[in-house]
């Protein structure tokens, strides 16, 4: 592409807004081309100027977190990528609960970490996943038994549509397994900040099978909030590759959720199968399971892509990969689901392209 001279474009334009910056380095899978155009945007001031710039540009814009649940395309964005910088944390205190508005750019363990040192009882199992607390209410990110929607009471975001800043309750949000209103609407919001509600008071569930495991075998029978955030780090440690090492973006799909019927069918086949009922129609299948036990996908690897040894939802870059790879590997994995169970699977990673 002709690429027409910085000074043209920025003259009027007092951020620093950066041409052709790969976006490998800003993604836990390190795989993408570069972005048009690149700026960070510390505060809201800077994100409404990097928004009209994109506006006045006629080019697309794409919200950066910490960039661990997306695939970047190899021909990279087109547009102005804004990594969300806006940092800040303020607790205040309630009767038996502690309000914690955190600014879209913290780091999400970061903030994790800190309320578990502060005794405050609610994101202890949610410890550990990589990315940004902007990005957290986007796919209701969850793990050992909790959402982030069982804590979050409001978000605070930019309505494009609308052209306000708008404060979206828990129930606007629309919250589901891996989706809310900002998956169901995509483009249409910016998250700036999101105010979580915790406790005070001792609540912990650890009744996932990892946990209970961890505890059974160190012998502790009422673990503090500490110890359940320490286990949770364990475990993932264990689950997942080391992010210094090796790329990735976590499950790369969904858990597909199928009628109660298609469950029993499975369960008749595949007796070991361990299912988590979602309601009296629906229920969730461990698709790791599937890949694992009756794919054969766990550990197999296709050039510089392949499926992480210890986890078969999780697909990795050993190093060079390309998206192309990775889209071709799941391509092949979700046929394989489909051939031999009949379950049409989807993506949990989004895949970064310019909207319709
Ligand atoms: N399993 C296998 N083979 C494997 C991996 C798992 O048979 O290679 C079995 C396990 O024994 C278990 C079941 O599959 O019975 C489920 O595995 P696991 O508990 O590891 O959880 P998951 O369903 O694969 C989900 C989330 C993870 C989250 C874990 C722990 C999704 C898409 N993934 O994985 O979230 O950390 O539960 O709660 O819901 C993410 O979303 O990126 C993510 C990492």
């Amino acid at each position: 592409m002709e690429l027409t001279p910085v000074r043209q474009y920025f003259a009027d334009t007092p951020m620093t807004i950066k041409e052709n910056i790969s976006l490998k380095d800003f993604t836990t899978f390190k795989i993408g081309g570069n972005a048009r155009f690149f700026c960070k945007a510390s505060s809201e001031d800077e994100l409404l100027e990097a928004i009209g710039f994109s506006k006045k540009h006629k080019v697309p814009f794409f919200i950066l977190g910490g960039g661990s649940n997306i695939l970047v395309p190899d021909a990279g964005f087109p547009g102005l990528v804004i990594k969300m910088e806006l940092k800040g944390v303020v607790y205040e205190e309630g009767e038996k609960t502690t309000k914690a508005i955190v600014q879209a750019g913290e780091n999400w363990d970061g903030f994790v970490a800190d309320t578990v040192s502060r005794g405050l009882y609610g994101l202890e199992n949610l410890s550990s996943i990589p990315g940004t607390v902007g990005a957290a209410p986007v796919q209701n990110i969850g793990a050992y038994g909790t959402e982030v929607k069982n804590t979050v009471e409001s978000v605070y975001a930019l309505d494009l549509k609308k052209d306000e800043f708008v404060t979206l309750s828990n129930a606007e949000c629309r919250f589901d397994y891996r989706d809310s209103l900002f998956k169901k609407e995509k483009g249409r919001y910016v998250i700036l900040s999101v105010t979580f509600v915790l406790s005070r008071e001792k609540s912990l569930n650890h009744s996932y099978k990892d946990l209970t495991e961890y505890f059974g075998r160190k012998h502790i029978s009422k673990p503090t909030l500490a110890q359940v955030r320490d286990a949770v780090v364990e475990i993932r440690k264990g689950k997942f590759p080391d992010l210094t090492h090796v790329g990735t973006a976590g499950s790369f799909f969904k858990n597909p959720v199928v009628s109660v019927k298609k469950a029993e069918e499975l369960v008749s086949k595949y007796p070991e199968i361990i299912t988590y009922s979602v309601n009296s129609k629906f229920t969730k299948i461990p698709l790791a399971w599937i890949l694992d036990h009756v794919c054969g996908f766990k550990g197999k690897q296709k050039g510089s892509v392949g499926v992480y040894k210890n986890q078969a939802l999780v697909l990795v870059n050993h190093g060079g990969a390309k998206a192309v790879d990775v889209i071709a590997l799941a391509q092949e994995m979700l046929e394989s689901v489909y051939e031999k169970t009949g379950i049409e699977i989807e993506p949990e990673v989004e895949y970064v392209e310019v909207g319709e």
